[in-house]
């Protein structure tokens, strides 16, 4: 007879973030809200559909109950536009953009820039994609045994990102770029829990302390390329930058000006490339911690590619690659906690809501969820399987309504594409000792990276 596996916490599940449980006073939360953002999360948030409180003297809610994620991001949009703390974040870098603009100036420009994202656009950009991933396989079978497969995402998204936004411009141009834009996300990134809860801007912040130059050298780089462009007309295959150059708010026949483009420009590089690589690299992770799975998403990707590195055909048939990802977007969705400023009176799961609130959604909190998900912490792809059935409200990597990702097709397209090629032709193998922790910067980071071992199959 074979003894059961004694399967311990560890075994079981994948790394999570471990949520407070007392009440914390003012000057604790700070110290761990600049450690680790997640950490200001309590542990009943994962348990109730709303958590109140009072830092100083603003108003705070995290809200994890699907029917009031619904009322805010759909049927009362305008009465909970995005917090004041994340356009103070954002805009020194993209400006008003897409991703922070408000009413009449985001509506014209979401209409101008929605058809860039189309499926036949996407499709047509899958090959930047499928270049991306021949790359890093090259890489990994160049030095086999051990990678940080957190840098080899970034790497690898970067050079998507950079492809579909700043090609014909040189490499020493878009490497500028991720260097600014790395060190951009590495000033701003210790969001400080001052800034969560929406104290006034006026008191200092000493994580916010930029290099003007930082921002300039980034915004130089997007507007060479920009004219450049202008100047060379648009490419062969219509790249993003040709898309929003071409691009119009089929309402108001209005177009971007240049610096409009370029603000956009850079809010798809910022939003869309780490992003990405966050997801690949804890989709990684997660294969290697279960194997079973692993095999079996192995077992699928080979079957469809036979070889080959996989092209925007192969997606429709890698059902299992997309339950992967989902579930890996689910327990560590790189947007982890997203927030509101209440412009209204409201009552949000029986809770009062005042103007002037701030009402946090942490998705971390919300997928983690008992109410809403069996064993939660549990990494199940099954979760996704054919049929199944969850709130969509109870299910936000990518938010939902007016204001829902506009690159989430792209990105799902990508991971998708990469993951595919990537398990094909590697087994990846935990470290021992090596497990990342999930940290809250701008995004939900693996500390330390993702250090497997790698084998060629
Ligand atoms: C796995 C990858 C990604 C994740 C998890 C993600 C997540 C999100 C989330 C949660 C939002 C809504 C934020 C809110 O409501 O406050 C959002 C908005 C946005 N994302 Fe993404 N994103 C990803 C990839 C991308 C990509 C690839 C692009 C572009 C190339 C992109 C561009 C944007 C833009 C422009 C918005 C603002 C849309 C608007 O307000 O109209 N994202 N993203």
């Amino acid at each position: 007879m074979t003894a059961t596996p004694d399967l311990t916490e560890q075994h079981r599940y994948p790394p999570k973030v471990p949520l407070v449980t007392e009440v914390w006073g003012v000057f604790r939360s700070l110290i761990a809200a600049r450690r680790n953002l997640l950490e200001i999360i309590p542990e009943i948030a994962t348990r109730q559909p709303i958590v109140s409180g009072k830092t100083g003297t603003v108003r705070w809610h995290m809200v994890m109950d699907p029917d009031s994620l619904r009322r805010m991001l759909k049927d009362r949009v305008d009465d909970y536009p995005k917090s004041d703390v994340t356009k103070n974040l954002l805009r020194p870098a993209i400006g008003d953009s897409l991703f922070i603009a408000e009413g009449a100036h985001w509506r014209w420009q979401r209409r101008a820039a929605a058809p860039v994202f189309s499926h036949r656009n996407i499709a047509s950009l899958v090959p930047i994609m499928s270049a991306a991933a021949d790359a890093t396989c090259a890489r990994l079978a160049a030095c086999p045994g051990r990678a940080d497969m957190y840098q080899e995402m970034v790497s690898a998204t970067f050079d998507v990102i950079s492809n579909v936004t700043f090609s014909g411009s040189d490499a020493m141009d878009s490497n500028a770029v991720h260097k600014a834009i790395d060190a951009y996300i590495a000033q701003i990134g210790r969001v400080s829990l001052m800034d969560v809860v929406g104290i006034p801007t006026w008191v200092p912040r000493p994580s916010r302390m930029f290099r003007p130059n930082t921002l300039k050298d980034m915004k130089a780089v997007a507007d060479r390329a920009i004219r450049q462009r202008e100047a060379a007309g648009p490419k062969s295959v219509p790249d993003l930058l040709d898309l929003l150059l071409a691009g119009e708010d089929p309402e108001t026949k209005k177009r971007m000006n240049t610096d409009e483009l370029r603000d956009n420009l850079l809010t798809f590089i910022v939003a869309g490339h780490e992003t990405t690589a966050l997801t690949l690299s804890w989709a990684l992770y997660l294969c290697a911690f279960d194997e079973p799975v692993q095999d079996k998403l192995r077992a699928e990707a080979q079957s469809v590619l036979q070889g080959r590195t996989a092209t925007a055909e192969d997606c429709p048939r890698l059902p299992y690659t997309e339950q992967v990802i989902k579930e890996t977007l689910r327990l560590y969705p790189p947007a982890a906690i997203v927030s509101r400023t209440a412009q209204a009176h409201d009552t949000l799961s029986g809770r009062e809501i005042r103007p002037g609130d701030t009402v946090m959604m942490p998705f971390y909190a919300l997928h983690r969820n008992h109410a809403l998900w069996p064993d939660p912490d549990r990494f199940d792809p099954e979760r996704f399987a054919k049929g199944a059935k969850y709130d969509r409200f109870s299910y936000l990597p990518f938010g939902d309504g007016p204001r829902v990702c506009i690159g989430a097709s792209f990105a799902m397209t990508e991971a998708t594409v990469i993951l595919s090629t990537l398990i094909s032709k590697f087994r990846f193998k935990r470290v021992p000792g090596k497990d990342p922790k999930p940290v809250m910067l701008l995004t939900l980071r693996p500390d330390g990276g993702v250090h497997l071992k790698v084998e060629p199959v």
